[in-house]
């Protein structure tokens, strides 16, 4: 009987634990550098053939580039996924160099499948996340030079210039594929759109600003 009863709350721990702790799938290999040429469709990319592995594979060079902030946003966001480097398939983790101009912003955002850690290089950067329901706590901090910030997965989150130079920043991701679901293009950008009577009312606002923004995503 407590055996059992034992036995059963390791069961649940264990499935609990698979469902909430739902990051990448640990490799069952060294290393399965993408094989970007390969059509099969899995969870990942299918392995190159590890004899045909290079040191180039597990390289990328470029970051030290400021990406291109023309734009309204005066950000841009310069990550480096498996595409730029195959031998990042399945290890669980990207890196993004961030720009921003005075003035320059990320609108809101989540990663679905990542936590974000920041470092802040030059300039001074806002960052804020929101917890989720029922709290919407506000955490936020204005990160400088050699600050760390890291972002909690799956929630809601900004960045925002509020020095007077520009910023640069690097931001890790433990996800091959974090996700970027930026939410005035989800809400308002939706393809096709979500009815915007209805918008108007979730939003509280009048029909007419939910169609300009719209119109504007
Ligand atoms: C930066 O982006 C803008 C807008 O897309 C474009 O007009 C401009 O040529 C780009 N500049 C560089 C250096 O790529």
């Amino acid at each position: 009987m407590g055996r059992s009863v034992i036995l059963l709350s390791i069961l649940a721990l264990v499935f609990f634990s698979n469902i909430v702790f739902a990051y990448d799938p640990s490799p069952l290999q060294d290393f399965c550098v993408a094989d970007l040429t390969n059509t099969v469709r899995l969870n990942g990319l299918p392995c190159k053939d590890p004899a045909k592995v290079e040191a180039e594979d597990f390289f990328f060079s470029g970051l030290h580039v400021g990406g291109n902030t023309s734009n309204p946003m005066g950000s841009a966001f310069s990550a480096v996924t498996v595409n730029q480097m195959p031998g990042l398939n399945t290890l669980g983790v990207v890196i993004a160099r961030l720009d921003f101009e005075p003035n320059g912003f990320l609108p809101p955002h989540f990663h679905a499948r990542a936590t974000e850690i920041l470092t802040v290089l030059e300039g001074s950067m806002e960052v804020g996340f929101v917890t989720s329901s029922p709290s919407f706590r506000h955490y936020k901090k204005v990160l400088e030079k050699g600050d760390v910030f890291v972002v909690p997965v799956g929630l809601i989150h900004y960045q925002r210039n509020v020095g007077a130079g520009s910023i640069v920043a690097i931001a890790a991701l433990n996800s091959q594929n974090p996700g970027i679901t930026a939410l005035p293009n989800a809400v308002f950008g939706a393809n096709p759109d979500i009815d915007s009577g209805y918008l108007a009312r979730a939003f509280d606002l009048d029909k007419k600003t939910v169609e300009e923004l719209q119109q504007k995503f």
